[in-house]
This record gives structure tokens, sequence and C-alpha cells, in this order.
């Protein structure tokens, strides 16, 4: 009987112990997502929550001469919310719009309804607000670009490798997508999409979707098909003298006949890396992967449009030692692409992800070894960039409100977040970390995502696992906090220990360039070498280096970055003439910005930087000409 009281009570007691926990729970969850969690977009003046847009069909003309895509984009829309006769919102910028139509019926009649584009705002653009009757089911809005949508390049022949024919391609992260198509260009809307190309003959038309044909069409008829939801930001289209080589039944690369068998050659690992990055987290969701190698202005590095990456061709260093960017955009199929940041203030959730998850394909398919260097070298990056940017850009959660979200895109996302993501893997054991992630990726395919909602899922699954853990990582500090936490890992390289050991004793002139082993390097150590160097470096002694190692005409990008950073800060003019041509030939950000702004520091090299400037900006991307604006202005 007493035993049975004792039972009674003992029991009572755990379930009010239990009942505290549980109410502990939600009110911490909420907490996280009262402080991370805002989903508000501010960088789209679209309405979703009233009205959203599922499906678009574009149908489009690109006109070379005019520099202009000519169209109609009609789009399937739903109700949502609110009242059932609010407006239809649409993000544009510079596009002229000549009709807007509307239909009730699934799109087999339209007629012509009233809409209104509003003022423009240097960032967003226009508003077009549509008046769309309360059964709305599809709207047309028929239109053209303007020749400086931010969204498009438009090149000569001579600014391709082949020199024949134009090339147009189009970039719409962060928000370009609106200079070329009205939507409600925000990463938390999703469509499905089809499209119709008429293109010039002679020229193949390529989209971030399935094409109704391979090689090129004789009557510049192309016809896609998008059947996964994806943000527009991820809606990509590129025009030119392409030829595509098959490199297994899923992987392929597409690029301009000339630069087609060395980049085959570069990238022919992609089946391995796809088959690791499966390994890791679950089937590949989009069919195909496809490479396609843009000529040199391309803004960025990559850029992970879905089935069709496309890359800068200054990756085709002719030993493989950049493929880490190809990791990296097909590690975007999952974080990004299937689990998509909602706002660009979650921006780290793609980057961070991203890059945690590319250094483990590298580690998959090149060993530990290579993947720790390159985690390393980023590491060192992050650290020199820290050091130029304001506190408020030093966040991983970063308020980028009234900012262009371009602004955003420094290391801050991709490496910060990528030591995050290493310490929490440290903390709870790579196996956890490894099956909490395919939850996370298997349980959010197709959706976004804000900074509260990962952290609430961590502290629902990870966390609830083993609870003495829950505390270890100072989250708040991580996400909110400028620098970099003390608790950030490490990556650990003896070999780039013994280059930097190397190259102090050789600064410190106890060891000549002749003896070291320089033979067995990789890339990264070729890297790292001179990265690792007092900056400035002697001019004499930099005289030195290039006069043993050549590094001024280095063929591999990443090297002679470095290398051409140091030639502006030491002021060694033998590679001036080489530095000119670099930033004339190659339009990547991550390159030319840091070059610019090294440049700008002083009053000579602000005169240099805008003699070069004044050639170069012809061939660039307007993603890139903006952001040099900006610094020499
Ligand atoms: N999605 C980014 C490129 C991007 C970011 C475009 C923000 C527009 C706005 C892409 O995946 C990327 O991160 N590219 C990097 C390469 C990577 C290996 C760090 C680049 O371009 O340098
Ligand atoms: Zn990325």
């Amino acid at each position: 009987m007493i035993e049975n009281v004792r039972l009674s009570l003992l029991l009572i007691l755990g379930g009010i112990l239990l009942g505290t926990a549980a109410c502990n729970k939600t009110v911490q969850k909420s907490e996280d997502i009262k402080r991370y969690g805002d989903r508000k977009d501010y960088h789209s003046f679209s309405n979703p929550e009233q009205i959203k847009v599922k499906h678009l069909v574009l149908d489009i003309t690109v006109l070379f001469e005019e520099k202009i895509l000519k169209g109609a984009a009609t789009l399937s829309v739903e109700r949502t919310g609110g009242q059932g006769t609010e407006p239809l919102i649409l993000d544009t910028r510079d596009l002229n719009i000549s009709a807007v139509e509307a239909s009730g019926d699934g799109g087999t009649k339209f007629a012509t309804v009233q809409y209104q584009l509003g003022a423009k705002d240097p960032i967003l653009g226009s508003p077009l607000t549509i008046q769309v009757p309360r059964n709305v089911t599809n709207v047309r809005v028929t239109y053209s670009t303007s020749p400086g949508a931010t969204a498009l390049q438009w090149l000569t022949p001579a600014q391709t490798a082949g020199k024949k024919e134009p090339f147009l391609y189009t970039q719409s992260q962060a928000i370009h997508a609106r200079s070329w198509i009205p939507i409600q260009d925000s990463p938390g809307v999703r469509v499905t999409y089809n499209a119709r190309v008429k293109t010039p003959k002679n020229l193949l038309a390529v989209m971030s979707a399935k094409s109704d044909r391979v090689g090129k069409s004789t009557t510049g008829q192309y016809g896609f098909s998008m059947q996964q939801p994806i943000p527009a930001y991820l809606i990509a289209l590129a025009v030119g003298d392409l030829e595509y080589h098959g490199l297994t039944s899923r992987t392929g690369i597409y690029a301009e006949p000339s630069v087609l068998p060395k980049a085959s050659k570069e990238f022919e690992d992609m089946d391995k890396l796809l088959r690791a990055a499966e390994s890791i987290y679950g089937v590949y969701q989009w069919e195909q992967y496809d490479v396609l190698v843009l000529p040199p202005s391309f803004p960025y590095g990559g850029m992970e449009n879905p089935r069709l990456t496309f890359v800068t061709p200054t990756l085709l260093a002719g030993d493989k030692s950049l493929v880490g960017v190809i990791s990296h955009e097909m590690a975007h199929s999952w974080s990004g692409n299937l689990v998509t940041n909602a706002t660009w203030r979650d921006f780290w959730l793609n980057e961070g992800f991203t890059t945690y998850f590319e250094r483990r394909i590298q580690e998959e398919v090149y060993g530990p070894a290579r993947a720790e260097m390159e985690a390393l070298i980023e590491k060192r990056q992050l650290e020199d960039e820290l050091k130029t940017l304001a506190p408020r850009d030093q966040v991983l959660y970063i308020d980028l409100k009234g900012r262009d979200p371009d602004e955003g895109s420094t290391l801050v996302p991709y490496v910060k977040g990528m030591l995050l993501l290493r310490l929490i893997e440290k903390t709870y054991d790579r196996e956890r970390f490894d099956a909490f992630l395919r939850g996370y990726f298997g349980q959010n395919p197709f959706q976004s995502i804000t900074t509260g909602e990962f952290i609430t899922y961590l502290k629902d699954h990870l966390y609830k696992e083993d609870e003495s853990l829950a505390n270890k990582v100072n989250l708040e500090e991580w996400l909110t906090k400028p620098g970099l936490p003390a608790d950030a890992p490490e990556p650990q390289s003896s070999a780039l220990n013994d280059v930097e050991k190397l190259g102090a004793a050789w600064v410190a002139g106890k060891q000549p360039l002749a003896g070291m082993p320089t033979a067995k390097w990789s890339a990264a150590e070729w890297q790292h070498f001179p990265a690792s160097m007092p900056k400035p470096l002697d001019k004499g002694k930099m005289a030195e280096l290039d006069k043993a190692f050549n590094l001024t005409k280095s063929g591999n990008a990443e090297i002679k970055f470095v290398w051409l950073m140091m030639t502006i800060r030491g002021k060694y003019e033998a590679a001036y003439p080489e530095l000119q041509s670099f930033l004339i030939e190659v339009g990547r950000r991550k390159y030319i910005r840091p070059l610019y702004q090294e440049l700008a520091k002083t009053p000579e090299g602000m005169v240099r930087a805008r003699a070069i400037y004044a050639k170069a900006r012809p061939g660039y991307h307007p993603i890139s000409s903006e952001t040099i604006d900006q610094i020499l202005k």
C-alpha cells in the first residue's frame, strides 16, 4: 500500500518535472524563432502571404543587336491569404512592360487588367502592382528587358574564346532575376518553370532546367522545363557557341568548343564527387549535374544553378587543384537548392553549410590532408578579411535591411559558418552530426528555412539526444557577435605548417629558396607559401621569389591572386603589366574587388586603378562593375 502511494507520488512528481521541461522547451523554441526567425524578406516587394506564384512559363527571344530579351512571362498564381481582393505585386527592375493580362480559367482566356509600375528603388527596383480578379489563376506580363539589366551580360564575339559568336548569360542571385523576369523575387518563394527561348541560328541555349534537345537547334528554338520548385535566384540562361561533352550518364560539360577538352579533363572527377556527396547526404534530387564553363568575365567562381552549375574558366588550372569550387556548387544541390535560406539575412545557412559540405566532399575524394589544407587557407583568408570589415558585417545573422544583399557575400557566411558547423560536428561527433544533417535535408526538401528554424531543429534533434552537450556551443555568440569566437576550430595541416616554417626561414635569411622541397608541393602549398609571408614583403625579396618561381606568370588563378595582392602591397612594379592584364581579362569579384581595394589605398594606386578600370569596365558583368564603381568612385 505504502509502496503504491510512493510510486504514485513519484509518478506525479515525474509528470510535473517532465511538464516543466516540455514547457521550457516551447518557451525556448519560440525565443529562437523570435530572435532568428524573421521571415519578412526586406529585399522583395512581393506579397506571397496573400497571393503566390507557383509556376512560370517564360517565352522569350534573345536579341543580341539590341541587347534585350523580349517576350512574355505567364505566371500561375494562387491566393494564399488576405481578403481575396489584393493585387499581385511582382518585383521588376528596368523592365519595359507593354501589356498585363489575367485569366480566371487556368490560362485559356486572358483579359487586360490594370497595373502600376512603382517608383524605382535604387536597390530593389520597381514593384509591379497588378489588379487581379478574385478568381485569378494566371497572369501574363508582356515585356522587354533593358540593355543595362543587372542580371545579364552581353558579350561581343571578341570577349569569347572562339571570337566568332556573341554570348549571353544571366546571374540572378541575389536579387537580379527581377531584371529579366517579372516575378516574386524572394528566396522564400518557389516556382516550377517552363521556357521557350528563341536565339539566333548557330547558338545553343541552356538553362537551369531540363532541355528538350541535345545540341544546337537549326531553328534557334529551345524548350526547357524545371519540375522541381526553385526560388527565382536559381533561374538561369546562357546562349552562345556552346558544345556538350558527356562525362557519365548524369554528368557533363558545356563550354565553347576550344575550351571543352581542357574543361572535360579538369572536371572529369565530377561523378565521383557526386557519389561522395550522395554517400554523405542522401540521393541527388536533380537528376542531371552539368557544368557550364563561361567566359572569364563571369563575376563568380561558380553559381549553383540547378542541374547546370555555371563556373569561371579560371578554375582550369590544369591539375584539378581548383575543383573544390565544383564540390562547392554541387553541395548547394542540398544546402541552398533543396533547403534554401528564407531571406538573405539567413544567407549563412546556404553558404556556411555548403562550405562545410564542400570540405567533406573534398575529403572523401581527395583525402583529409587536402581538405584540411583548403580549410586552413580559408580560415586565414577569413581572419584577414575580418580586419577590413565593419563589426555589423562580421556576424552570421546579418542585418541587410536597406542594403544590397550582394554586400553580404563576404567570407563571413562561408567560413565562419563552416567553422560553426565544424564545431558542432566536433562537439557531437561526426556520425551523429551526419545523421542529423541527413534528417535536416530529408525533412525539409524544397523548403525555405530561417536561422531560427534551423536552431530549433538543432535543439529538437541533436541537443535532445544528449542534453549534457546542449550548452557547449554558444550559438548566440556565433550568430550575433562580430569576430571569430575563441572556440573556432583550427584546421590542422602539417604540410602547410612546414611551408610556413620554410617561408619564415627564407624571410629571415636562413634558408635559400633553392633548397626547398617545392617539387612535392601541391597548389594549396604554393598558394600558402606567399600568403603566409609578411605584408608588405620587401621588394628585393619579391624579386627573388618571382625569379625563382615565376609567380607573376602562375597558371593557377588562386596563386596568382595571392601574389598580385602582394605585388601591390610591396610595390613590386615588375608585375604591374600582369596585374593589368589579369584585371582586364578576369571579372571574378572575389579577385578583382580586393585587388582594386588594395590599389585604392594609396594615391598612386588609385590613379593606376582608375586607368586599368577604364579599360576593364566594358568587359565586366554589371554585378562586378557595380562593386568596383563603389570602390573607385
Ligand atoms: N552562390 C554563390 C555565388 C553567389 C553568392 C552569387 C551570392 C551571388 C550572391 C556560389 O555558390 C559561391 O559561393 N561561389 C564562390 C565559390 C566558392 C567555392 C566559395 C565564388 O564565386 O567565389
Ligand atoms: Zn556557394
